[in-house]
């Protein structure tokens, strides 16, 4: 698996920051730069040989956005998803949520164009509007899937945060093995939740279960039964002094103070923690997407 470009991924986080500026402070759904984060990511996929799509729906009164990638050939029969949501609160400009999984995922896309990746699954990647006001974007993208289509989808993998100022590193509990979370995901979670572990003992971070009970996008997924995995590093909750001794940082502080508002800007992202993060999406989809025979 490729080692992601950190610069290329902050590069990223730096045109999403201007898209906020330029366009009152966010990119929220039915705000102008909802729309110019979703053709900034579009862009540069089309140009990378990716088959895309702007899919639309109506929420609130408002016109809101995914972009789904597809990535041409594999087995059409057995898909391979990893997604982030694109939107921000309309409080600020979304830069670790979730500029950081967009831009994470973006990067790896980007690089399977690069080595012109030929993988046994089909790949799919996808960019979710609004996310903030209830998993609307991946709710409506799940709906709308036909039964056909949707049992082609053997797993998804979702990035929500995963550049927290004072980072834990958190993998969604598929297999309820930490107890936390909502019980086991459907058969199938708890093989890319291992994937993933194991990208990041093999650089000797330890990590840690975190709820697996739809509080982003993978939710609409797991409730058809689609095994889902991904990986956080905190949101508003507090880093404990025993998350302090495993991981460093500050104890009795949040993993993002600024969550939800509008100091979510580009200085608000642990560089390593984002680093390590975009390394284990590409180490999950190379190993997951290239195995032979498929898994
Ligand atoms: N979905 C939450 C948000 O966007 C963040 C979150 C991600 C919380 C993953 C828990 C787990 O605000
Ligand atoms: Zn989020
Ligand atoms: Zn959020
Ligand atoms: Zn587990």
């Amino acid at each position: 698996p490729p080692d992601i470009s950190l610069t290329n991924v902050k590069a990223h986080l730096t045109q999403l920051q201007s898209i906020a500026t330029a366009n009152g402070g966010n990119r929220a759904h039915g705000r102008p730069g909802y729309l110019a984060s979703a053709n900034y990511v579009k862009n540069l996929l089309d140009g990378a040989g990716f088959t895309t799509t702007l899919q639309s729906f109506s929420y609130n009164g408002a016109t809101g956005y995914n972009v789904i990638a597809d990535w041409p050939g594999g087995d059409p029969n057995d898909i391979l998803m990893v997604g982030a949501h694109l939107d921000s609160v309309t409080a600020g400009p979304g830069i670790n949520d979730n500029g950081s999984g967009s831009a994470a995922i973006l990067e790896t896309a980007l690089e399977v164009s690069r080595q012109s990746l030929a993988p046994s699954k089909h790949l799919r990647f996808a960019w979710w509007g609004a996310e903030e006001l209830g998993l609307r974007g991946s709710q409506y993208y799940v709906n709308n899937l036909p039964s056909t289509e949707r049992s082609k989808i053997k797993g998804y993998l979702n990035f929500d945060m995963v550049g927290s100022p004072n980072p834990g590193y958190f993998i969604y509990d598929g297999d309820n093995s930490d107890g936390v979370g909502s019980g086991p995901g459907p058969a199938g979670s708890a093989q890319l939740e291992a994937t993933l572990a194991a990208y990041f003992a093999s650089i000797g971070v330890p990590t840690r279960g975190t709820d697996f009970d739809g509080r982003s996008d993978y939710g609409p997924f797991i409730a058809v039964g689609i095994p889902a995995g991904g990986t956080f590093t905190g949101a508003e909750g507090i880093k404990s002094s025993t998350q302090a001794s495993l991981w460093g940082g500050t104890a009795g502080a949040a993993f993002d103070s600024c969550y939800h508002r509008s100091c979510d800007t580009t200085s608000n992202v642990n560089d390593t923690a984002l680093n390590r993060n975009a390394d284990a999406i590409a180490y999950a989809v190379w190993t997951i997407a290239t195995a032979t025979p498929p898994v």
